[in-house]
């Protein structure tokens, strides 16, 4: 077992214990990025989840009280997109009345504006915003629904100035699409305050029409910039961080690589997911969840509930990037607006 986990409450089948809930507030987003929801399967007539089957605020609160008594210290809001949730910020509010929590959330910024204010007032800590490029033509395409790249950023803008800073600007690279305007973006978000981190495009969900080749590794990627800006690396923040981290040899601040597919990090990985619909998922890249809607609306006590996730938890082997070959490419798998990456 790892040190930083001898005081863990529940451990995994891999000795991992369950340090961060991932919450997926909504399936729904106001983007359809290639890489996630492309529109030809999240058309028209794509059906989400109904209001019914989505976990009221009072259950997520429930569930998140439970997960903390058996390690949690982080929770993530996503979707979809969780800002189109209506009420978020009451949400943060209920979390926030349980201790020992970090709150933080990941956006792809286009609301910030108007609820970052509000979000900070509720108790969020810190967010995560997602922009692939500052090429308006580029990030318009791979957004697909024509979203500016000025509101992204003014939505960044507006949760540092709210307090939700240093603010993570996620990055997904693929090959021939935006890898080469990764240099504007490491340009922009130096000496920022913000810490600008490349995401390896990975094999998520069936529908993203993945290929290895539109992969660009970490360690080309980081060259290519380093070339550019000189940079130095630095040790992780805590045990099991996914990314990478480096800092500008000239004082710039920080830079960091996520790099799920050519060196993953399942030995660490001490993330769960619960979708909106209550169902959790001991993986990324999982087939199958665990029905906690189902028990929760069973009428079961809170030792009932605690017993279903320990019983998940301790069941998970999960390593998928590790063992990512031919033979687990044709599982079908859960998509990321699902379990919200
Ligand atoms: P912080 O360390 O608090 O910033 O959280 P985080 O990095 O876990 O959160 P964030 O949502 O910013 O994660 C960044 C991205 O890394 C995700 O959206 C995924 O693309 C990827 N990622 C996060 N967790 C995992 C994981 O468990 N497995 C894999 N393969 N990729 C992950
Ligand atoms: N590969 C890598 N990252 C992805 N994200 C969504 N889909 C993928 C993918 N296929 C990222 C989003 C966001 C985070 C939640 O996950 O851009 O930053
Ligand atoms: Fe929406 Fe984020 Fe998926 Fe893009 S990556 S479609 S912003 S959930
Ligand atoms: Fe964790 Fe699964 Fe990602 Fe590995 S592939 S890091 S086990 S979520």
């Amino acid at each position: 077992m790892h040190p930083d986990y001898d005081d863990a409450p529940l451990l995994d089948r891999l000795g991992r214990p369950v340090r961060d809930l991932r919450i997926s507030v909504t399936d729904r987003c106001n983007f359809r990025c290639r890489y996630c929801m492309p529109r030809e399967v999240f058309g028209p007539d794509f059906v989400f989840l109904p209001r019914d089957q989505v976990l009221t605020f009072e259950e997520i609160t429930r569930l998140a009280r439970i997960f903390r008594d058996l390690g949690a210290r982080k929770i993530r809001l996503t979707g979809g997109e969780p800002t189109l949730r209506a009420e978020l910020p009451k949400l943060v509010a209920m979390l926030k009345e349980i201790d020992g929590l970090e709150l933080t959330l990941t956006t792809n910024g286009t609301l910030l504006a108007h609820l970052a204010e509000r979000l900070a007032a509720a108790g969020l800590d810190r967010v995560t915003v997602s922009l692939d490029s500052l090429d308006d033509a580029v990030f318009r395409e791979m957004n697909d629904m024509d979203f500016p790249v000025a509101l992204v950023l003014e939505g960044i803008d507006a949760a540092a100035r709210a307090g939700l800073g240093p603010v993570k600007v996620n990055a997904v690279v693929r090959r021939g699409v935006n890898d080469h305007t990764v240099y504007d973006l490491a340009r922009r978000f130096r000496g920022s305050g913000h810490v600008l981190r490349f995401i390896e495009f990975m094999d998520v969900g069936t529908t993203n029409g993945w290929r290895l080749d539109e992969v660009v590794p970490t360690s080309e990627l980081a060259r290519r910039i380093h070339e550019a800006f000189p940079l130095e690396p630095l040790e992780p923040h805590y045990t099991g961080e996914v990314a990478q981290r480096y800092r500008y040899a000239d004082g710039a601040g920080e830079i960091g690589f996520i790099t799920s597919v050519t060196q993953p990090f399942c030995a660490m990985c001490t993330r769960a997911r619960l979708s909106a619909d209550g169902h959790l998922y001991t993986c990324l890249f999982a087939t199958q969840g665990t029905d906690l809607r189902g028990v929760l609306r069973s009428g079961a006590s809170d030792g009932e509930l605690r017993t279903s996730i320990a019983a998940a938890w301790r069941a998970r082997e999960d390593r998928y990037s590790e063992i990512r070959s031919e033979g687990t490419a044709s599982l079908r798998r859960i998509e990321m607006s699902y379990i919200g990456g």
